[in-house]
């Protein structure tokens, strides 16, 4: 939620602040701005409402701002509409033209994420004679920080420490003092931010594919620290201004990844990712000696001694990751036999449960930095149970809190709908299934397991294959009002997926059903031409969900079934069929949630929608 960047060095820092916000525009798109300053000079401010591009014309590319240190942000709103006047960065000056043009003002300033006390400090800040322009949390913020600047003298380190002690809520934010021409500060808490640093320049950003065009080592900030940057340097400091040393990160990805190349849209490259990131994932932790394979967790850290100890797993998440976890469950539980209970980070967060101290919490999360999932970990390790993370973001708040993290090898996923990291989610969750049945003795056919899974990178090119049915369906349904995914046990659990994927991007209306609930109150609403997708890949589960669909079918209702080849024959009971290659029933859903990603591109693109910034919605969701 919230893009933010920053510049120091040597160059005009328009154009880099530009270029960076577009790579991090995934993460709000309400409105964006930016300031810039050429040494003693004042600040220079402009924003602009609605996407990036706007600000971008009105700039001419950077060229109308002059100066080598500047700060933008890209706005997902919480507090205050979208609208120019409440569009970052904002002023500590009693300026009435919503922070605009050439400041006066001591502090400018962009913040993301929420400061919950900001009513109360805002009337304090009332009482001292400050006036307010935008309905922004960020406002009080930048003017409390020039409060404090200007009541202790002790420079900007020391008025942020005051600031953030009298702050609740989180925040990355980052300021500019008309004192300190030649520095940037940064202070954070709970909202991701990094800094790069090269060569004379310096970067500061909230997600690596901004500023990987430009520098691949980083630090991360740390909770209630601060830094000031300069040209080249960066000095980190804790709450009682003491300086701390910090150690550089080499990040891995290649600055490509967070390119289009050649795709239409960012959700489509990341589609046809899929084999070779899943690939890459599973080769991370399968070894081969000889003949033989095995999965290694040496990197994360959990040794079999550890998962011996465990008798209860607690998978959370939110969103897309949920599904995972959903999914993952039915395996654990089959293979592994495992007590498993699959939790939205939101909820459990809050509940009241007593945690058995045997148990295991998985947190899963692409980003590592989701608001709700950072917080049920603090929650199970505040009630000193073990916590493994699976996270795509190398060195995110979750990855670096959790006992063990296991890092998923998706690379840069810029499209708001996770396809990417989702699979490779998936995939973990499979590996570590597998290996705690291997560890728990109830596991024969272990290496059949591991080919299967190794399987299914190729696979997914198979079904990447037969993508054009699937865009010539989605032509035919471009108008559909409601859509009904359906599905048993793990079939549910890939409908969840379909089912998102779809309303996400395409707004129509889906829900995704256990297909033996459709008869208790959801099949009320299936009328003549309806879509129903039923998920047909469980041999148990098989014929009862084809019974349910054939209900549906009878009210009225398109049939389209997605099953494996050569497994049962659906063409006489399906309108559509959809075929996807055999591979061991557990691991199946790797293969079945392309064509209902692939649906939801499509049935999107043909409504002319922004697929990889649908309304409403940011990547990483760090507010709760
Ligand atoms: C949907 C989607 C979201 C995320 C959810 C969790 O396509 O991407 O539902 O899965 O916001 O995000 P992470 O995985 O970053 O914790």
């Amino acid at each position: 939620m919230c893009g933010i960047v920053g510049y120091i060095g040597d160059k005009q820092a328009a154009p880099i602040l530009l270029q960076g916000l577009a790579k991090l525009e995934y993460r709000g798109y309400d409105s964006a701005g930016i300031t810039v300053r050429e040494g003693e000079k004042p600040a220079e401010v402009v924003k602009t409402i609605g996407k990036l591009h706007n600000l971008i014309e009105k700039t001419d590319e950077g060229r109308a701002l002059v100066g080598t240190c500047g700060i933008g942000h890209t706005r997902w709103a919480t507090h205050g509409a979208p609208s120019k006047t409440n569009a970052h960065p904002h002023v500590s000056g009693n300026c009435t033209n919503s922070g605009s043009g050439a400041v006066e003002s001591e502090v400018v300033g962009v913040h993301n994420g929420i400061i919950e006390n900001y009513q109360e400090l805002k009337a304090k800040m009332e009482r001292h004679g400050y006036k307010f322009y935008s309905e922004t949390d960020t406002e009080v913020l930048i003017k409390l920080v020039d409060y404090y600047f200007k009541k202790y003298k002790m420079g900007p380190i020391d008025a942020l420490a005051k600031t953030i002690v009298r702050v609740r809520g989180s925040y990355a934010l980052v300021v500019m003092f008309a004192d300190y021409p030649d520095r940037i500060f940064v202070a954070r808490k709970d909202s991701p931010m990094i800094i790069g640093v090269n060569d004379g320049e310096s970067f500061i950003a909230s997600d690596v594919p901004a500023i990987l065009s430009h520098t691949r080592n980083v630090y991360y900030i740390g909770n209630l620290e601060m830094a000031e940057i300069s040209a080249g340097n960066v000095d980190f400091y804790n709450l009682d201004g003491d300086r701390i040393e910090k150690e550089e990160t080499h990040i891995e990805w290649d600055a490509k990844a967070a390119e289009k190349g050649g795709y239409e849209h960012f959700m489509m490259k990341e589609i046809h990712e899929q084999p070779q990131v899943v690939l890459d994932t599973l080769h991370k932790y399968i070894k081969e000696e000889g003949a033989a394979k095995t999965i290694d967790l040496s990197e994360v850290g959990l040794t079999d001694e550890d998962i011996t100890k465990f008798s209860n797993v607690y998978i959370v998440a939110c969103g897309s990751a949920w599904h995972v976890g959903m999914e993952a469950q039915y395996v654990l539980e089959e293979l592994g036999d495992f007590q498993v209970r699959v939790e939205l980070a939101s909820e459990f967060r809050y509940r009241k449960n007593r945690l058995p101290a045997d148990s295991l919490v998985i947190i899963i999360s692409q980003s590592g930095e989701t608001a709700d999932s950072l917080a049920a970990l603090r929650m199970a390790k505040d009630k000193g149970i073990t916590t493994l993370a699976i996270v795509n973001v190398v060195g995110s708040s979750i990855a670096r809190e959790a006992d063990y993290c296991m890092y998923t090898l998706g690379g840069p996923e810029i499209s708001v709908a996770t396809t990417k990291a989702y699979s490779c989610q998936l995939v973990c969750m499979f590996m570590l299934a597998l290996k705690f049945a291997v560890v728990r003795g109830c596991m024969e056919d272990y290496g059949n397991y591991l080919d299967e899974l190794l399987s299914i990178p190729e696979k997914m090119n198979k079904v990447l294959e037969d993508k054009e049915r699937i865009q010539w369906f989605a032509s035919k349904y471009s108008n559909a009002r409601d859509i009904f995914f359906i599905g048993r046990g793990i079939d549910y659990a890939i409908c969840l997926e379909g089912s998102l994927k779809m309303k996400e991007i395409s707004y129509i209306h889906s829900e995704a059903y256990a297909a033996g609930e459709m008869k208790h109150g959801t099949i009320s609403l299936i009328e003549d031409g309806t879509l129903v997708i039923g998920t047909l890949t469980q041999s148990d589960l098989y014929e009862k969900t084809l019974s349910n669909m054939m209900e549906c079918k009878s009210r009225g209702a398109y049939l389209m079934g997605i099953t494996s080849y050569g497994k049962y024959d659906v063409e006489d009971s399906v309108n559509f069929p959809v075929y996807v290659p055999k591979v061991d029933e557990h691991f199946i859903g790797s293969l079945a949630i392309i064509p209902l990603q692939l649906l939801g591109y499509y049935l999107s693109v043909s409504r002319g929608l922004d697929v990889d910034k649908p309304r409403n919605l940011a990547k990483s969701v760090t507010v709760e």
